[in-house]
């Protein structure tokens, strides 16, 4: 019988030397190695597991200087999908309707359908404009007295794009709606830049930020941030048999090993190297888009480290062949996350496979006489 732990078999990526469309990295040294401590505690019983629970606060109270939350709420989850459904949820049990909605650009991911389908909420997507963000007239026109939530996204999973949040809010703030900022992969980037995404700069009420992917924690390291605490109390339920009180996240039993590795990282990275990677990987993106556009490939600005370029369907299929871990765009364009694990190095490859390809396709075919 096969084992996980027979010799050969392997995790893979052993390396992340081809992993380009991934929004999950290696975790950074000092995440693995907290990760590895901690792998036998849980969180979800703070009776039992003292330090964990209490290194989760510090996650959160990094968390929130991050997101600009003056008095940090929220806990680890297990990733910016269970943030997204518990905001959702959040959502759902104010509101005064029995028939609530969500509002969201159809840029937002696909863990709002599940949170839609779990929860019994309406998901109204709408448009975005021609640059990939949300559109705030149509954000308005779908809005009504039974949304429960407007959704914008700060770093969107297909193009990188942020939506314009403070107008989003203001238009949450007509319909007394909360908003939802999913910052999941563009939290640890985005305070290095201009845009205006987080708490202090809107009224935003919740959001996902994830450790566990700019962040460079392990697996699982999500995390739910929320205005105020009372929020958080939407979510709770007693919990008789154990020795705290109550328990506002999804999961019960939840991975130690997540919450460690975040604080780990976190504490090594923020902010000083938070930025170097931001910058690094801003670079990186640039310099892809402006070597795919030398091609003749048409590219989607990289206004964060995300590059979408239209590569033909068969080329994209011959970079997979040869072990380039790439994805595509719902309307077709291949997407490159620039990641801490991308370098220049592996970029260069990539466009020389590019290359190599490419000439192989222009070759005339000479007709057999
Ligand atoms: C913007 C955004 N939100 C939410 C998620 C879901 O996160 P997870 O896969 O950690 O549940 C992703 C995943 O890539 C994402 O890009």
């Amino acid at each position: 019988m096969t084992t996980v732990l027979d010799g050969d078999m392997q995790a893979e990526p052993q390396a992340f030397d081809r992993v380009l469309s991934s929004m999950c990295t290696k975790p950074h040294p000092v995440a693995r190695e907290a990760a590895e401590r901690f792998l036998a505690t849980n969180p979800g019983d703070p009776g039992s597991y003292p330090t964990i629970s209490a290194l989760e606060d510090e996650a959160i109270a990094v968390l929130g200087e991050i997101a600009g939350l003056e008095e940090s709420a929220g806990y680890v989850a297990s990733g910016g999908t269970e943030a997204n459904i518990q905001a959702v949820r959040i959502a759902r049990d104010r509101a005064e309707t029995s028939q609530p909605n969500v509002v969201m650009p159809e840029s937002g991911h696909f863990s709002f359908r599940k949170a839609a389908d779990v929860l019994g909420v309406e998901l109204r997507i709408v448009p975005t404009d021609d640059d990939h963000r949300a559109d705030v007239e149509a954000v308005r026109a779908a809005v009504d007295d039974e949304t429960a939530m407007v959704v914008g996204v700060a770093g969107t999973t297909e193009y990188g794009r942020v939506d314009p949040i403070p107008e989003l809010g203001e238009v949450a703030s007509t319909v007394d709606a909360l908003l939802h900022v999913d910052a999941a992969w563009g939290g640890f980037v985005l305070p290095f830049t201009r845009y205006e995404w987080n708490f202090s700069h809107a009224p935003v009420d919740t959001m996902a930020i994830d450790p566990h992917k700019m962040g460079q924690a392990a697996v699982p390291a999500g995390g739910l941030l929320v205005r105020s605490s009372a929020l958080l109390d939407e979510l709770a339920v007693d919990t008789p048999y154990l020795e705290s009180t109550s328990q506002a996240t999804l999961t019960g039993t939840r991975s130690g090993a997540g919450v460690a590795s975040a604080v780990a990282a976190m504490d090594e990275l923020w902010p000083t190297g938070y930025r170097r990677q931001y910058e690094r990987a801003q670079h990186n993106a640039d310099w892809l888009a402006e070597a795919l556009e030398k091609r003749g490939y048409e590219v989607v600005e990289p206004t964060l480290p995300l590059v979408a370029a239209d590569l033909p369907r068969s080329t994209f299929e011959a970079l997979r062949g040869r072990g380039w871990r790439i994805s595509r765009t719902a309307t077709d364009e291949t997407r490159i996350v620039c990641m801490p694990h991308v370098t220049r190095k592996m970029l260069a490859g990539f466009v020389a496979d590019l290359d190599r390809l490419e000439v192989r396709a222009s070759v005339p075919v000479v007709a057999d006489d």
